[in-house]
């Protein structure tokens, strides 16, 4: 017997082909199918060739066009070199949501039942045309068509010896289970999904489902800023990056509508849970990754000055890993901070560094006596060595963290050692300073 397998691709762009694609996912699961829903976008088109039963659930939005998230998968499918037997093997039905206001009614569900059928698909029933005109919505369509297609489908795939349909009134197991963690637990990433392989480089629209690995907090409890070090698994993603680049990561759930969901499902807000997915498959934090706006020295052989406090440092944690995996010792760090024992991030990999001689590392923590310390004073006391790594290594220097008073207060410092070390005149130390920075020797990135 053909294994029975379903596959459900939706194109949506408010949700309503989302929530019919799911609906059709239920349906199946009581009629004893392994089923996957995804969204067009999601699915690795190349294997589309492999597929023996599919069902798309698509709204046409715009002017006849394709929802966003079926954009990529609608140019390949009409790419003039797909040979026309592609889909040969595949029976395939196509259920259109649409509105007949409008002058191009569900002209995607249209277009892509055509397109299969010309790639050799063998279509199980005509397309479905969901209309919000239509006095009982969509549904009106929807419901006798989606009864068409079960009979259909269980002709071919007809449910195992001694299995019946599950009756509506017996409830699925669900998607997800909840499990309260023990109260003195502090661990939020139990339970977490393996990633799939998403089908093209993340972005702000398509991002990633990233699987997080840690979230850990980098300041002391009794610290009043809450600064987290997370890691994610892009395994799979198809993101690049180097070091200073930054990870986007897309906000969910606002205090109100989480208040509202915990009120309905009666769930006590004050505990942690994880939510276990009862099959291995959506926890994840959607992210994608945005260029950063420092470029690092090409030649790892070129030493760099990093002047990072508080969590500008951040980019430069990612370059000083990569250069120190690649076994180059010409890292120089200023690192400032609060208070040594509140808010030093990172200090044991640093420590470590110092220790095995890949990182010279300066600190200034601004709290921790009367006068405030910060990078500025350290590059000042270490004036001849920054001279030095400058002027005889041809050091790049970079500089990352708050827009506010710290980049100005960093540029008189380094004007300063040009010219108590350089011996230039002031109007000469602030041109080597342009110098430096129209040749990328020196680059900032900062923020409000
Ligand atoms: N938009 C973004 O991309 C982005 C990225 C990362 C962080 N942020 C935000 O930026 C803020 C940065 O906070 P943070 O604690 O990491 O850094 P911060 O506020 O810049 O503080 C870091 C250290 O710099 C010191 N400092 C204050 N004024 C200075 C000056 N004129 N010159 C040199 N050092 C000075 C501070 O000392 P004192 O406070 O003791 O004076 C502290 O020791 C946070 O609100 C964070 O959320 C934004
Ligand atoms: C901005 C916009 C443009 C639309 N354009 C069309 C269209 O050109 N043709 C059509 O048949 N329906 C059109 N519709 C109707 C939608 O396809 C219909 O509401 C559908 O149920 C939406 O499904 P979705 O929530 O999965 O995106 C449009 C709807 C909106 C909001």
């Amino acid at each position: 017997m053909a294994e029975r397998k379903l596959l459900i691709l939706f194109g949506s762009q408010t949700g309503t082909a989302q929530d019919t694609a799911e609906r059709i996912g239920r349906e199946a699961k009581r009629r004893h199918f392994q089923c996957r829903v995804e969204a067009l976008d999601s699915y690795d088109v190349a294997n589309l060739i492999n597929e023996l039963l599919v069902v798309f659930v698509c709204a046409t939005t715009g002017q006849g066009d394709p929802p966003d998230n079926m954009k990529m998968f609608w140019r390949f499918l009409f790419r003039k070199n797909l040979p026309p037997s592609s889909l040969c093997q595949m029976d395939y039905a196509v259920l259109g949501l649409g509105d007949s206001s409008y002058p191009k009614f569900n002209f995607v569900a249209k277009k892509l039942h055509k397109r299969v059928l010309q790639l050799g698909g063998n279509p199980l029933l005509p397309v479905a045309l969901g209309d919000d005109q239509h006095d009982l919505g969509p549904d009106a369509v929807v419901d006798p068509w989606l009864l068409d297609l079960w009979d259909k489908i269980l002709a071919l795939y007809p449910l195992p010896p001694g299995l019946e349909i599950i009756s509506p009134d017996v409830r699925l197991p669900p998607k997800y289970t909840l499990h309260y963690l023990a109260e003195d637990s502090s661990r939020s990433d139990g339970g977490l999904l393996q990633p799939t392989a998403p089908r093209a480089v993340p972005s702000e629209l398509h991002p990633f489902a990233a699987r997080m690995v840690s979230n850990q907090r980098v300041t002391a409890e009794s610290h009043f800023q809450d600064v987290r070090l997370i890691e994610f698994d892009v395994t799979g993603s198809g993101i690049t990056f180097s070091a200073g680049d930054v990870v986007m990561i897309q906000p969910q759930n606002s205090p109100e509508d989480v208040q509202q969901f915990c009120q309905l499902l009666r769930l006590d807000p004050d505990r942690h849970f994880v939510l276990k997915p009862s099959e291995p498959e959506d926890v994840r934090v959607p992210l994608w990754v945005k260029k950063g706006g420092m470029k690092f020295p090409a030649d790892p052989d070129t030493t760099v000055i990093m002047i990072g406090p508080g969590t500008g440092v951040a980019p430069f944690r990612a370059a000083i890993q990569e250069r120190v995996a690649q076994g180059r010792r010409g890292n120089c760090l200023f690192f400032g901070c609060r208070q040594k024992s509140k808010d030093f991030y990172c200090q044991l990999e640093w420590e470590e560094l110092v220790t095995k001689g890949f990182l010279m590392l300066f600190t200034a923590f601004s709290r921790d006596q009367e006068e405030k310390v910060y990078v500025q004073h350290r590059i000042r006391e270490n004036r001849k060595l920054v001279w030095e790594l400058l002027s005889c290594r041809n050091a790049h220097i970079y500089l990352a963290g708050n827009a506010k008073q710290m980049p100005a207060a960093v540029a008189e410092a380094l004007q300063s050692v040009l010219q108590s070390e350089g011996g230039l005149s002031l109007s000469k130390a602030e041109e080597y300073f342009t110098a430096l920075e129209r040749s990328q020797r020196f680059q900032s990135e900062t923020w409000s």
